[in-house]
């Protein structure tokens, strides 16, 4: 393992440390290097690629083979971050035997050193197996979007007082069954806040207010590419769809006006 590789165990120091954990999505090579020479600590592979890579509504379509082929693609282009993998829906819930032989395939297949599991109380189980044979596990609560069609809606989760102790419950039970971090998606600050000062390990907020212990954006969100809507919990960082598009328009104008390519363009 690289000197300066961040693994599970830097993840567990910064939390004491009080440093924050700076976390992005990846789907490919190129995006992956850029964020891995720009100092993130860990990419997520996450399976919100079947909404914004693959142009599907819900994350439910993905397979375990379109992590798998995604993950290579962005490990090539990684050497510190820590890369984990978001188990696609129905990969890991249908029993004990079938999540640690799916999320075995991908630590053997790939450079990644985590898998990311959604649910609480009901997968503690798989987390515990998992974890047991040496395979590290990031929880996932909150708006858990493989759950969408139970939610029947993207609000917030956890306002009512017993879906939040609901919530807060399972952060402690995946604890307890051997988690190395929990993504805390769409649930009020306050809360979030609870969980984390709750909990021993760190939580990665996403719409979960400041008081997490990191926090994660999908990239093509936070690069404004994916234009289709914006939730309030979304920073925008870049207007990349404006600018590839003003490219688009510039690269077809040239073509068509002959501009492009000039004598210096050609041999
Ligand atoms: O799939 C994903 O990208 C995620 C993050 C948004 C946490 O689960």
């Amino acid at each position: 393992m690289g000197l300066n590789k961040v693994t599970t165990k830097t993840l567990l120091e910064m939390k004491k440390r009080g440093e924050k954990i700076a976390m992005l999505t990846a789907y490919d090579f190129l995006i992956a290097k850029l964020l891995d020479e720009s100092g993130i600590d860990v990419i997520l592979v996450g399976d919100s690629l079947g909404n914004v890579f693959q142009g599907h509504e819900t994350t439910l379509p993905v397979t375990l083979e379109d992590m798998i082929y995604h993950t290579k693609a962005v490990c090539r282009g990684v050497k510190r971050a820590m890369v984990v993998v978001d188990m696609p829906f129905l990969s890991y819930q249908i029993n004990v035997e079938e999540a640690v032989k799916n999320c075995g395939r991908v630590l053997k297949e790939t450079c990644a050193s985590g898998v990311k599991l959604e649910g609480g109380s009901e997968i503690s189980e798989v987390v515990y197996k998992l974890t047991s044979v040496g395979i590290p596990v990031m929880g996932h609560l909150g708006l858990t979007p493989q759950s969408i069609h139970k939610f029947g809606g993207y609000d917030v989760r956890g306002v009512d007082e017993s879906e939040a102790d609901k919530i807060l419950n399972d952060a402690k039970t995946l604890e307890s069954a051997g988690v190395f971090s929990i993504v805390l998606e769409k649930i009020p600050s306050e809360l979030a806040r609870r969980i984390t000062s709750s909990v021993s390990v760190p939580t990665i907020g996403i719409g979960a207010g400041p008081y997490c212990d990191g926090q994660v954006l999908v990239v093509y969100d936070m690069l404004g590419l994916f234009e289709e809507f914006k939730p309030k919990f979304v920073k925008r960082y870049a207007e990349l769809s404006k600018v590839i598009r003003d490219a688009f328009k510039n690269y077809i104008s040239d073509v068509k006006t002959g501009k492009f390519p000039s004598e210096s363009e050609s041999y």
